[in-house]
């Protein structure tokens, strides 16, 4: 009598759980991929991002008209008023987006890396590549002073008030 060693217990292998790791192995990558595919078709979506809105009021135009130099820092800006209206300078260093200070001679200095720019915002010292940027200003329907900061004007635009 001859015994087949393989169709003993001790030498078959373990099916069952071979086959639950193996199905739970399948079953995990199947959910990984639809869930990166989830993901990646929200990303395009307006509503994944919401855009803030980027206009933003500044207060009564009654408070700038006159009024030479008026910081607003929460908004990164001055509002500059002249004989011509008024008009917006960003704040922000057109190198890598520090907030530049205003020197008592009335430019601008960058203490991240030394950029400097004159009244108008014009880069006298680099690196920065590009001058201070003219943002636009309008009044909205209940008499408030709006800037766009995603609007960008020459330096000579005033807004007339
Ligand atoms: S960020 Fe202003 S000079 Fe670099």
């Amino acid at each position: 009598m001859s015994t087949d060693l393989k169709s003993t217990p001790r030498f078959q292998q373990p099916q069952e759980r071979r086959d639950f790791l193996g199905l739970a192995a399948a079953w995990s990558a199947i959910a990984t991929v639809f869930l990166a595919l989830l993901g990646a078709l929200r990303l395009p979506a307006p509503w994944a991002f919401p855009e803030s809105s980027r206009r933003v009021k500044l207060g009564p135009v009654s408070a700038f008209k006159g009024i030479s130099i008026t910081p607003e820092p929460k908004e990164r800006l001055w509002v500059f008023s002249d004989d011509k209206g008024l008009y917006v300078i960003s704040a922000v260093c057109t190198h890598l987006g520090c907030v530049v200070a205003k020197q008592e001679d009335g430019s601008f200095f960058c203490p991240c890396h030394g950029s400097r720019f004159d009244t108008e915002g014009k880069v006298t010292k680099g690196p920065a590549p590009k001058p201070l940027l003219h943002l636009e200003l309008s009044v909205s329907a209940d008499g408030q002073l709006v800037v766009d900061h995603d609007k960008e004007v020459g330096s000579d635009v005033r807004l007339k008030v």
